[in-house]
């Protein structure tokens, strides 16, 4: 609502603080100038021209043309929701950091997203979905940025931009689903098998959820906590939904995208505005540190792999919930800016080459998208625990620093921060070992790209299987190359026989040499799978 006029003996009315741009009854231009008229432009006479000197008109059109900052790179189209973070305490036996110990309570800013489209794409389409949460914790801010599925399509970042291109709409027309598109993505993905397990999650009912409330999250990558002794495990972070994992079925995920574009953002704020606060539960799977990082045969520095929970229980050790709608869309949801280099005391990073280009990626990427270094200024990118830097200046600085020059150490301010110890809560980096030649090249351990693959398919139901074939028929179907379709059954004769003959079939190709050619069509499968328990009553 609108506030108290100010007087001119009080230099920063609450509002100014508040940051709320609207105060007093009357409508101002930004310069607190009171307005008589603001649909006439100032005109010489009734029919004009239009007079330059109406500074009310410049500024108006001015802002107005300058309204829209550039989307995100990746993961344009998001929506989002505020909540609260609640530890249930069991992680302090492996993190010292504050906001896991037990009963603490953090206030959380989560952003969900797809990752391909543009800002104003369809929310259903199939796609990798972002899973962002920006943890205000008192010891600074800790953002866990993740998606919903648990591996990705590389296992160094410096194919991002490679990935990205051959998935993003096309550069001549752009359109998501132009057929030269599908060419790329799945040339990209031929070319580079180690993608084929993230492409089998892609093409499951995992790629179309049904809700944000129904969405697992994953960390994707293998830290490192370190505990009040110093002592260290590696872990997998997860999001378990309390309302249990959904999806779509294809043909409602398309109905959906046309029917209405905003289904999943609108679910989630309808829900929230309902009183239904979306939920879930943190989960780690906790494996020993060691110096070679590996667990049971899996690398854990290669994301394309997961740790199968019948070795590694996922052990739930905290809930989140969303149950605040932003107040507005641009200042938060859109302003956000997450960082897989906020992280806090008790919570480290390993070498997993996909995590250490994303440590460079995000805050490159925002200085472009946010104007400059002082993003975090903005109220939702703000922490809440006291910040007391020694950065100064740059595009958009609305503080206003006092004293001298910032340095350290110093011998002439005496008001300038001081540094902390480890005790007194200081992020110190774990002195990890590093050594080895300078090489552009992967570990051995990086080479199987299939096994896993092939655990996901026979980890499936019959119906989901039946999905994941009509995925891949109909996405593979969109490609004009018939080459990239053949070299792309050749990965999946390496991840399951009756699923590359099902999908050569549906394609009208043959199955790649080695591949049985018995009837493996949808329909073959479908009959195979058990009745289900009938309809609910
Ligand atoms: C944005 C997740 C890999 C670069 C995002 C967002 C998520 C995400 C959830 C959206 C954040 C938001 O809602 O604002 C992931 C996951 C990855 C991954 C889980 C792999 C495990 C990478 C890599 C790079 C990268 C390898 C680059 C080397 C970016 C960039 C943005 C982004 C530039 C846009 C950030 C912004 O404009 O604020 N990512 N990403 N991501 N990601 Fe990633």
């Amino acid at each position: 609502g609108q506030q108290a006029e100010p007087t001119a003996t009080e230099p920063r009315p609450a509002a100014v603080r508040e940051n709320s741009g609207q105060r007093g009854k009357f409508l101002t231009t930004a310069q607190g100038v009171r307005l008589p008229d603001t649909d006439h432009s100032l005109k010489a006479g009734p029919r004009g021209p239009s007079l330059m000197e109406d500074f009310h008109l410049r500024e108006k059109i001015t802002h107005f043309d300058h309204e829209r900052i550039p989307e995100r790179v990746v993961h344009a189209r998001g929506a989002a929701a505020h909540g609260t973070f609640r530890a249930y305490g069991n992680a302090s036996s492996v993190t010292k950091a504050g906001f896991l110990q037990k009963g603490r309570e953090t206030q959380v800013f989560v952003r969900f997203s797809t990752v391909l489209g543009s800002r104003g794409s369809a929310d259903t389409v199939r796609d990798v979905r972002g899973f962002a949460v920006k943890f205000y914790t008192d010891e600074g801010n800790f953002d866990l940025v993740g998606n919903n599925m648990p591996v990705f399509f590389i296992q160094d970042g410096i194919k991002f931009p490679d990935v990205i291109h051959a998935g993003k709409p096309h550069p001549d027309v752009e359109i998501p689903q132009a057929q030269t598109a599908h060419d790329t993505f799945w040339d990209f993905v031929s070319l580079h098998t180690e993608a084929t397990h993230h492409v089998m999650w892609a093409m499951s009912d995992r790629g179309i959820p049904r809700s944000y409330r129904t969405m697992e999250g994953f960390g994707v990558h293998t830290f490192r906590l370190v505990d009040a002794e110093g002592g260290t495990s590696l872990v997998k972070f997860h999001w378990k939904p309390v309302a249990g994992v959904h999806s779509l079925v294809w043909e409602e995920a398309q109905i959906a995208a046309g029917a209405d574009p905003d289904f999943h953002r609108r679910d989630m704020a309808d829900g929230i505005e309902a009183g239904a606060p979306l939920e879930y539960e943190l989960g780690l799977q906790v494996l020993p540190d060691s110096d070679d990082e590996m667990f049971e045969g899996i690398d854990l520095l290669d994301p394309t792999k997961i740790i199968p929970e019948e070795l590694a229980e996922v052990q739930l050790v905290g809930k989140l919930t969303l149950d605040r709608n932003p107040t507005n869309y641009f200042a938060e949801t859109e302003q956000v800016a997450f960082h897989t280099g906020n992280l806090v005391p008790g919570i480290e990073v390993t070498d997993d080459p996909l995590m250490q280009a994303r440590l460079f990626s995000y805050l490159d990427t925002q200085l472009t998208r946010l104007g400059g270094p002082n993003f975090t200024q903005l109220p939702i990118n703000c922490p809440h625990a006291a910040v007391n830097d020694n950065l100064r200046d740059g595009m958009h600085q609305t503080l206003v620093h006092h004293g001298k020059a910032p340095y350290l150490p110093n011998s002439v301010d005496d008001a300038l921060p001081t540094t902390a110890t480890e005790a007194e809560g200081a992020y110190v980096h774990r002195p990890v070992e590093v050594a080895g030649p300078k090489v552009r090249a992967n570990p051995a351990s990086f080479d199987d790209h299939f096994s896993q693959a092939t655990l996901f398919w026979k980890s499936l139901s019959g119906i989901e299987k039946v999905h994941v074939i009509e995925a891949f028929t109909f996405e593979l179907g969109k490609c004009f190359s018939q080459t990239i379709q053949e070299r792309m059954l050749g990965s999946l004769a390496q991840v399951d026989a009756e699923l590359c003959a099902a999908v050569a079939d549906g394609l009208g190709l043959p199955a790649p040499d080695g591949t049985p050619a018995e009837d493996v069509t949808p329909s073959a499968a479908l009959s195979q799978i058990p009745p289900g328990p009938g309809p609910i009553a």
